[in-house]
């Protein structure tokens, strides 16, 4: 196994690498991001795929859920990204009811990605039952990520964000949402909020990369939501989200510590501050000099 040391220098990450890293059993590493400085930064660390997850909708604009953001405002999100991510694969989520109406207005949804957000491969929600939508935009040169277990977008079908594939027949039926998906030609299998023993058998049964969420150690590769690694989320974290930093902390320490200078005239210092040339800075004191004189003589005529 080569894994690539960090801060190495990278080629840019495509369909095919994800597939070769399958195959050389290499662990492939994607991370959400919603804005051009995170994509920066997600990118210049060496994250392979970076994904405009539909979970922007509660990370960014304050949802309770994902149901309600549209291809708009998943596009604006992913120009900012596309901006900020050089060799990243970058994957965006086609919103919910941009590909449940008609085959057409999915192409044409995902097409809008690709030419209006640079977008490489758009991510869709479900299994068996999207194969030949997926299919279709695969037609359309659009590479395609499939979506299987806890599918957020199906939340009320679901009634609530629950463990999938807890019984013998749910595992069933995982296993041939995974194949259908794998057969229709996805670029890799996001597999979210299964047992992890499921996941071990979908992802050895597969020739797509797994990309797993609360799906256990054995995926191809791991996901993760940026503002859950960084405690940007306000509340209890999933059982399988790792905390890698304290971003709300050092926040609010920051913004405390600059409203304390501003309050108490510390900031800004004269080195923060400009100041005219010397020339330019004696010709003021010059007229600033007048100024007090020209004050000084009228309030001694004011007291006579
Ligand atoms: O929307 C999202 O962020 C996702 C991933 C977490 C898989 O779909």
């Amino acid at each position: 196994m080569s894994l690539t040391p960090i801060g190495a220098p990278r080629q840019k990450i495509t369909v095919a690498s994800l597939r070769e890293k399958k195959l050389h059993h290499e662990p492939i590493t994607c991370l959400t991001a919603y804005d051009y400085s995170a994509a920066r930064l997600v990118d210049e660390a060496g994250i392979d795929m970076v994904l405009v997850g539909d979970s922007l909708a509660m990370t960014m604009l304050g949802h309770e859920n994902t149901l309600s953001v549209t291809v708009d405002e998943m596009l604006h999100h992913v120009r900012a990204v596309r901006r900020g991510v050089k060799n990243a694969l970058l994957l965006a989520d086609l919103p919910y009811g941009s590909y449940h109406v008609s085959a057409n207005e999915a192409v044409r949804n995902a097409t809008r990605f690709v030419k209006e957000g640079g977008v490489e491969v758009a991510k869709i929600e479900g299994g068996e039952k999207r194969a030949d939508l997926i299919r279709q935009i695969i037609d359309a040169e659009i590479p395609v990520a499939g979506h299987i277990g806890l599918t957020p977008q199906s939340v009320n079908r679901m009634g609530g964000y629950k463990v999938q594939g807890k019984s013998l027949s749910d595992i069933e039926q995982l296993m041939r949402d995974a194949t259908a998906l794998d057969r229709a030609g996805v670029a890799c299998i996001f597999l979210e909020g299964i047992p992890r023993e499921v996941a071990d058998l979908i992802t050895g049964e597969v020739s797509a990369p797994t990309i797993g969420i609360g799906a256990g150690p054995g995926c191809d590769g791991q996901v993760l939501v940026f503002h859950d690694i960084l405690n940007l989320t306000f509340g209890p974290p999933a059982k399988f989200v790792r905390r890698y930093g304290d971003a709300a902390a050092e926040i609010t320490h920051a913004v405390q510590a600059y409203r304390a200078d501003v309050l108490s005239r510390q900031y800004p210092a004269d080195n923060e501050s400009y100041h005219p040339s010397p020339e330019t800075r004696q010709a003021l004191e010059a007229v600033l000099e007048r100024k007090r004189a020209m004050r000084g003589r009228r309030q001694i005529t004011a007291v006579e």
